[in-house]
Order: C-alpha cells, then sequence, then structure tokens
C-alpha cells in the first residue's frame, strides 16, 4: 500500500465521483433495488441517497482503506442500516443466495477478476433477484476500441485497476445472468473514450 492508493487517490476518486452529473444517473440506476442490497466497491458511500424506501438493508464491500475511511462519515444518515466491510468482489464472503440485489456502479472496470467476481455476484444473489449495474466499457467503433485497449493500459496502473476496454454486458451474460435492462450511450462531459455507458440490470433466473 502507498501513499497514492491509500491517500491521494481516494480523496481524488470521491472528488471525481461526487459530480453533479452522476448523480441522475445514481438515481435512475438504484431506484430498481429492494431488500436486501449488496454493493460492491462502495467507494464512498455515493449512491446511499438515492436508494429507494424498498432498501432495508445495504451491505457495501470496499478493499480501499482510504475510501472505506471517507464513507464511514456519511453511512449513518439514512434509514436503513448500512454495513462496510474490507472485502474483494472476488471473493464474497456471503452464503448463496442471500441478498435481493446486487449494485455496482463504475466498479466493473477496476475489479481485477472480473468474471469470478461477476460469478461471485450471481452465486449471492436470490433466485429473481437482481444485479444492477452503471458501467463505463468498450464502446461499439472498432477505431474508438483500438484507443480504448491503449489507453487502458496506463490508466489501469494510475487509477487503481481502472479498464475502458471491458464488453460489461456480455460478461455479465455470460456469468450466467440474464439482462432484462440495457441502455448504452455516451456519458455527457467525459472524453468519447472513457464515456461509453452500459447501464442496466440482470436476473439470476428462478
Ligand atoms: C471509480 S470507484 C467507484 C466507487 C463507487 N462505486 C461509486 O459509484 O462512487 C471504483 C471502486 O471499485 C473498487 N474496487 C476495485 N477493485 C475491487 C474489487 N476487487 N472488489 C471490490 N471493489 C473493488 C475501488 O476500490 C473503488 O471503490
Amino acid at each position: 500500500m502507498g501513499i497514492w492508493r491509500d491517500r491521494l487517490w481516494p480523496s481524488l476518486c470521491h472528488k471525481a465521483m461526487q459530480a453533479a452529473r452522476h448523480e441522475r444517473h445514481r438515481a435512475s440506476s438504484v431506484v430498481r433495488a429492494q431488500g436486501r442490497v449488496l454493493e460492491i466497491g462502495f467507494g464512498t458511500g455515493l449512491n446511499l441517497a438515492h436508494y429507494p424506501a424498498s432498501v432495508t438493508h445495504v451491505t457495501g464491500i470496499e478493499p480501499n482503506p482510504g475510501l472505506r475511511k471517507l464513507a464511514v462519515r456519511t453511512m449513518h444518515e439514512y434509514e436503513f442500516p448500512v454495513t462496510l466491510l474490507d472485502m474483494n468482489a472476488e471473493r464474497l464472503l456471503f452464503d448463496e443466495g442471500e441478498f435481493d440485489t446486487v449494485v455496482s456502479t463504475w466498479t466493473l472496470c477496476s475489479i481485477r477478476d472480473l468474471d469470478r467476481a461477476l460469478a461471485e455476484t450471481r452465486r449471492v444473489l436470490k433466485p429473481g433477484g437482481e444485479f444492477i449495474f452503471f458501467e463505463h466499457g468498450l464502446a461499439p467503433d472498432p477505431d474508438l476500441q483500438k484507443w480504448q485497449r491503449r489507453i487502458s493500459r496506463v490508466t489501469k496502473h494510475i487509477f487503481d485497476g481502472c479498464t475502458i476496454d471491458r464488453q460489461i454486458a456480455d460478461r455479465v451474460a455470460a456469468a450466467g445472468l440474464e439482462i432484462v435492462t440495457l441502455n448504452n450511450f455516451f456519458a455527457e462531459g467525459v472524453p468519447r473514450s472513457e464515456g461509453y455507458i452500459y447501464a442496466g440490470a440482470a436476473r439470476k433466473r428462478i
């Protein structure tokens, strides 16, 4: 652990993720959440303000100690209880079918073993439960994809693993989760190489 990952990166990440332009995307994504929710890559808890009343408990997992430290400042302000744990999405220490909803926003780009994390997501969801995601990833245009692959080689070293060349929807579907809604678009206010969005939900079949 260095000063960059533990101290500087968490502050920078919190500032960037707090941007006003993200708020409506957070709100429109997590509005589908209900019951017991697991949020992978909890960050500083910026989705908490947007959960609907149908949510009874939020468990956040966050491996970065600096981000956890910033998160605890705000996580007691909500109607529902919030639990924050030091855990990686690749190895979820929960029972099968423990959650009604799993949420991931701007996180699948950074998880080292994404396929393993998605398999774990599926395992901890109840049958019929939903995985809600709002992520950036691989754009459809082959020329842009070339740039995304080049840029990812650099960003993953600087921004704590963040890549921009993952085909998110295909990876979610390959994990055995059935995509029930998917919206792809370029986010406003960011370069096209970093702003191709996959916003959707996928269900664990009953
Ligand atoms: C860009 S931040 C997004 C934070 C938050 N989800 C949000 O919307 O503000 C990416 C997050 O993924 C987390 N992350 C990276 N690798 C992870 C892993 N293997 N398991 C769980 N979270 C991880 C990071 O620590 C960070 O909190």
